[in-house]
Formats: C-alpha cells, sequence, structure tokens
C-alpha cells in the first residue's frame, strides 16, 4: 500500500470500480488536496482559504436562493463575527448559535435575527443575552421540547421584558433533542408555547444529524424527505387545530448540499463554510472545496511514524459529526513550497502529538505538513485565532470570536 492510497481508506472507491478508474480518482482527489505553500506562522496553526470559503458560502446561498429558502447559517462552524458578516452579506437573513453565550457575541456584533438552537430549561440561561438582545432590537428565536422549557424561557422572556420566538424541535432520526412528529406531546408543546406570556409561536424546527451516517447520496436524500414528510405533516396537523406555523426550519450540510432541498421555510446549515474529511467522506463535495486545514510541523520521528506538533488539543478528536467517521483523525500532505506528492493520514493523537504512519516515505524534521481534519467545527474551536489565506498569498488573522463560549 503506497502512502497515496493508505489515505484513501476512509473514502474507498465502490466495490464495482475498476483499479483504473480508482487509481485514476485517486489521483483525481489528491490533485484537488494541493494548496500554497503554508505562510510562515508558528505551527500549528488553523489557514481557511479565503477564495474556498466564499465559493462554499457562496454556492450555499445560491441553492437556498433557487429554492426559495432562507438562510440562517450555523455560526458553531465557525464562531467568527467577520464570516457572519459574510454570510450576511450573500443574503442570510440572520444566523443559528449553538448557545446564549455564543449568540450575545453576535448580538453585540449586531446582527439582526438569531436562532438559538439548543433546548434551554433554566431560565437564568438567557440572564446575559436577553438584556443585550433588548438594547440592540435583535429578534430572538430559540426552541423548545418540553414543557419545562417553555415555561423557562416564559419566566426569562417576562423577566427581561423581551420578546421570544419559540420552535417547537422536532425529532426527525438523530435521537438527540425534540419531540418524534407523532408524539401528542408535541401539539401540546406547541400550544403551551402560543399561550406562553411572553413568548410566540414560531414553527417547527429540525436537524437530521443523521446524515452524517448516510452511505450513498440516495440515503440522503431519503433522510431529507423523510425529514420534510415529517415537519410538513406535523405542521398540516397544528395548521387543522387552528395554530399559525409561520416557519419550517430544518438544517444539516449533508442533507442541504447533498441533496435535493425540500419544501420548507429555511434552512440551517453550519459546516458547508469550510467542509472536512467527513463531507469528502460523504461524497458531497470534493477535495478541492476544503477551505480549512491545519498547519502543523514534523517533530520527531522513528521506525513507523512521523510525529507532528497537531494532537487532540488541535484538530479535536472528532472523527466525524455526531461521533459519526470514517478512519483516521485527518488527511495530512505537505505544506512547504516544493513538498512531494505524498499523503498521508492522521492515525492517532496523544494531547500535543499526531501520529503518522510514514508508509516507507517519511518527512524531514521541521518540515511542516497540512493536515484536513475530520471535522473543521470541532478543529476550529480549539483555536484563539485563525489565519485567512488570499488569493494573492497575502495572510491576515481573524479572531475566533466566541470560542469557549459554551454556556
Ligand atoms: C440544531 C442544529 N442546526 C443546524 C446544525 C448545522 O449542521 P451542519 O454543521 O451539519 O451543517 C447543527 C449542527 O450540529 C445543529 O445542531
Amino acid at each position: 500500500m503506497t502512502p497515496s492510497n493508505m489515505s484513501l481508506a476512509a473514502a474507498p472507491a465502490s466495490a464495482n470500480t475498476s483499479p483504473d478508474i480508482a487509481a485514476s480518482q485517486a489521483q483525481l482527489k489528491i490533485e484537488g488536496l494541493r494548496r500554497p505553500a503554508a505562510a510562515e506562522w508558528p505551527t500549528p496553526y488553523v489557514e481557511v482559504d479565503e477564495t474556498r470559503l466564499a465559493r462554499n458560502m457562496q454556492a450555499m446561498q445560491a441553492r437556498a436562493d433557487a429554492a426559495g429558502l432562507v438562510m440562517f447559517p450555523h455560526v458553531k462552524t465557525h464562531k467568527s463575527i467577520d464570516l457572519a458578516k459574510r454570510q450576511l452579506a450573500l443574503g442570510a437573513r440572520g444566523i443559528t448559535a449553538s448557545k446564549p453565550s455564543e449568540a450575545l457575541v453576535f448580538v453585540q456584533a449586531g446582527i439582526p435575527s438569531i436562532i438559538v438552537a439548543y433546548p434551554i430549561v433554566n431560565a437564568s440561561s438567557l440572564d446575559r443575552l436577553l438584556p443585550a438582545v433588548k438594547a440592540h432590537g435583535t429578534q430572538l428565536r430559540t426552541i423548545a421540547a418540553s414543557e419545562m422549557g417553555v415555561d423557562a424561557l416564559s419566566t426569562a422572556a417576562v423577566r427581561h421584558g423581551v420578546d421570544i420566538g419559540v420552535f417547537l424541535k422536532v425529532d426527525v432520526g438523530l435521537g438527540r433533542v425534540g419531540l418524534k412528529p407523532n408524539d401528542p406531546a408535541a401539539i401540546a408543546v406547541c400550544q403551551k408555547i402560543a399561550a406562553a406570556p411572553g413568548l410566540h409561536f414560531a414553527g417547527l424546527l429540525s436537524h437530521a444529524g443523521h446524515s452524517y451516517a448516510a452511505t450513498d447520496s440516495e440515503n440522503l436524500a431519503a433522510v431529507a424527505r423523510t425529514e420534510a414528510a415529517a415537519i410538513t405533516g406535523l405542521a398540516a396537523m397544528l395548521k387543522g387545530l387552528s395554530i399559525d406555523v409561520p416557519c419550517l426550519s430544518v438544517g444539516a450540510t449533508p442533507t442541504c448540499l447533498g441533496a435535493p432541498l425540500q419544501a420548507v421555510d429555511c434552512i440551517r446549515p453550519g459546516n458547508y463554510v469550510f467542509l472536512d474529511g467527513t463531507a469528502l467522506r460523504l461524497g458531497i463535495c470534493s477535495a478541492d472545496d476544503l477551505a480549512l486545514s491545519v498547519v502543523a510541523r514534523v517533530v520527531a520521528a522513528n521506525d513507523t511514524h512521523f510525529i507532528i506538533d497537531a494532537g487532540s488539543k488541535t484538530m479535536s478528536s472528532d472523527r466525524g459529526a455526531h461521533g459519526m467517521g470514517g478512519n483516521g483523525f485527518g488527511i495530512v500532505i505537505g505544506a512547504d513550497a516544493g513538498s512531494g506528492a505524498g499523503v498521508w493520514t492522521l492515525e492517532r493523537m496523544s494531547e500535543e502529538h499526531g501520529f503518522v504512519p510514514a508508509g516507507g516515505r517519511t518527512l524531514p524534521l521541521g518540515s511542516r505538513v497540512r493536515v484536513f481534519p475530520n471535522h473543521s467545527c470541532a478543529t476550529i474551536a480549539n483555536f484563539d485565532s485563525f489565519v485567512l489565506r488570499r488569493d494573492e498569498g497575502e495572510v491576515l488573522t481573524l479572531p475566533v470570536n466566541a470560542r469557549s463560549c459554551q454556556t
């Protein structure tokens, strides 16, 4: 096995593919990973390629526009005010955030409309966010999946004199947060939201994160169709009970990028801006689309491996979103001018070290590599800042503004 096809074990060619075709597909993929020599910066650092970033952002916005859907991209992917503003400039109507403290960073930056897509079950979780929402006149929507959640949101809304739109979170298959569409409690929670002081019913929201386990594009399309059918069916029932359903919101990069967009109102993809080894493995992007990589340095070598200065505190230990992933922790290529054509797999990590099986083709000590992570959202969240690399080679550093906003 050559170093090149070792790395391709994470994305095998189909069993029906002839060896010649498989070899040329592998070559194509390796070519797509090539990037200019990395900037001289202390390693390890995150590099975001501005051209690819812009292309990814524009492509998703264009998909949403063509389908008549509103974009509320999830900023947990980049946690960057600058990148959120680029998404708005392209046509996004607002953003989605994970937690109140993450949302607060973007409220203070003047983002006009925010969905906090996280189940809040105690009122005090909103005590810092709501005064800022009030001061900035931000439109705030969030989710509830329980009566306790509705009570907490209502208490907070009344306490701070803020009106909050609340979606019912519908579990369409991930099995994480939400009520099943056929659960009678779903209707009861919607009625409770509509009647609660300080709240209004915003509609239905789902996240088909289980799409990360899809095995092919038909599978992916089936997940998207099932998700849309589940929430449109529930919306029809609510309308039959005279409950207005203002918005149906779905969103996961695999279903938004790798399947036809469904007839809903709003999408909230996050990962699409950077993409990563997981998206590549799913077949929803090409190697040339990967906008984020980690530049690291070879700091040691032994008989079997070379060791790089990027371990789990740099890359994260994610094998992929929602713990669904392929082999290894990243795709490794040379990052110096004149680096050869080798491609390796980041096989395992300790906190500050990454183990790369050399496969008989080691890299010199001190040379640099570029690692395309399995899960770019989890990788950039380990950094205070990232390097944005422009086409002409100019680089600038941008802060990861909402880093470690976990409350
Ligand atoms: C509620 C919700 N919406 C949207 C997203 C965006 O998903 P992705 O990063 O796959 O696009 C996530 C990701 O975890 C999520 O939890």
